[in-house]
């Protein structure tokens, strides 16, 4: 066996995913899996399942499938669990989103059937536009320990071997960091305090890194992202990684936007706008939610086009973002983007985008990835935040002393170069002097 591959520990026995929030997303990407463990559709969109490796040399023409490559949980061993203020089991929950047809879920009823919330950690104050009923109570030290409590009871009862926690849950209000973040003491001391401060998702984080289990977070809220639940996930040896999908309008900015740049076209605005009806939609309708999405979202095109290095070309750049709450379209969203780019000798130009897509089923296969790579980074030892995973997310956690990396391409071959080092394979740098020399 190779030498590297033997230092990530075999992915042995049953994996808990657990998901704060069981809505759309997370109830699409359980049918997802069911469906295919049931052979009823492909895992369209993983990486894990799907995505193959260059290794070596070009000239060796070797490629590996990436779930070949390195050892990661087999679906068949995935058990799913969750937390939710709404009671509702993942068959109805998933009905309720209305992203899968009434006949797919029709055939996956029994395995949705059977996954209930566990009550949630949910305060309104930072989910205004919500009412559950299926909520603990407890000051913010006892619904911590609360969480730790679900988190080992769920394990014991179905007999797995280890777990990961992705956030699911809805997007919470806008908040910066402030001083209980700043240490692990301090962030302690506050919740000790019952500080009104540390939202419901800061309290997730705090558990599963409690329990030594991976946190990666799908929203834009704050959760892990601060120096004390940084600094906690590195004293535990935890792995951590956010914030919020990338999927629809900024997926399509990560890929259009670096190509632009790479050949040097001007840009002088990027106008993006979008209709949703989901329930995610109707939290964004909230402008406290919405403003922690739209830092989310803004801060992408910045860091791709580098205004301050190519003033010439992006300095007087306009970048909009706004998403419509309308009812009647759904998960289906559709989203209108305006490019306005400049070329040569200052000619202007214009590219319309007009994206219909359906988040949920954007967003599925990005928990699966998720979910896997987490449990891959706790078995090879890696701890603290995993920029290796920034590929998923729209603003990506990363190290206080570098900036982080939005480009697309530039993820993938951090996420692929990353994988290669894990079972001592050679990194790829593209220089073709492998070839060229020979
Ligand atoms: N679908 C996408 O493309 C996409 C992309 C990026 C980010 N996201 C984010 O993913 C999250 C889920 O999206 P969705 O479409 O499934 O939304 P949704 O509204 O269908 O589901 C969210 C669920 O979280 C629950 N919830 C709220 N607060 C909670 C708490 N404190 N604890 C446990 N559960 C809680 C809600 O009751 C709801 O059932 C949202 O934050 C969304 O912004 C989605």
């Amino acid at each position: 066996m190779d030498p590297f591959k033997s230092r990530v520990t075999p992915a042995e026995g049953k994996l808990a995913v657990l998901l704060p929030g069981m809505g759309a997303v997370a109830t699409t990407f359980i049918a997802g899996v069911e469906a295919v463990k049931a052979n009823l559709a492909r895992p369209i969109g993983s990486l894990t399942q799907m995505a193959h490796l260059r290794l070596g040399k070009r000239s060796e023409k070797r490629w590996a499938k990436i779930k070949d490559l390195v050892p990661l949980a087999r679906l068949e061993d995935l058990v799913f669990g969750g937390w939710d203020p709404i009671p509702d089991d993942a068959y109805t929950a998933a009905a309720k989103a209305r992203v899968l047809s009434p006949e797919h879920l029709a055939q996956l009823e029994a395995p949705l059937k059977a996954i209930r919330p566990m009550p949630a950690v949910f305060d309104k104050r930072w989910v205004k536009r919500l009412e559950g009923q299926n909520v603990k109570k407890g000051s913010k030290r006892e619904l911590a320990n609360q969480l730790v409590q679900d988190i080992r009871g769920f394990m014991d009862k179905n007999k797995c071997a280890r777990a990961v926690m992705v956030w699911c849950a809805s997007t919470e209000a806008y908040q910066e960091a402030g001083p209980e973040h700043q240490s692990l003491a301090a962030f302690e001391k506050a919740l000790d305090a019952d500080s009104p401060d540390i939202a419901p998702s800061q309290l997730y984080a705090y558990a599963a890194i409690s329990c030594g289990i991976p946190y990666l977070n799908g929203a834009p809220n704050l959760s892990a992202d601060f120096p004390a639940m940084i600094e906690f996930a590195e004293k535990k040896g935890v792995a951590i990684g956010g914030k919020d999908f990338k999927t629809g309008q900024t997926l399509m900015k990560t890929i259009i936007a670096p190509g632009l740049k790479a050949r040097m076209l001007g840009m002088e605005g990027w106008f993006s706008t979008n209709i949703l009806g989901n329930r995610d939609g109707e939290v964004l309708d909230d402008p406290a939610n919405f403003k922690t999405k739209e830092v989310s979202k803004l801060s992408v095109l910045e860091q791709i086009l580098e205004p301050e290095r190519y003033p010439e070309l992006y300095k007087d750049l306009q970048h909009k973002v706004s998403i419509h709450y309308y009812k009647p379209r759904g998960d289906n969203k559709e989203g209108w983007d305006n490019i306005d780019i400049v070329g040569w000798m200052g000619y202007p130009m214009q590219i319309k985008v007009n994206f219909l897509c359906r988040d949920s089923i954007l967003a599925a296969p990005i928990v699966l990835d998720l979910a896997l790579f987490g449990d891959l980074a706790a078995r090879a030892g890696m701890k603290g935040i995993q920029e290796w995973l920034s590929f998923y997310f729209k603003s990506p956690q990363h190290a206080a002393s570098v900036y982080p990396e939005h480009d697309l391409f530039v993820q993938k071959v951090r996420l692929e170069n990353n994988l290669r080092y894990l079972v001592g394979e050679e990194l790829i740098n593209y220089l073709g002097s492998d070839y060229t020399n020979e």
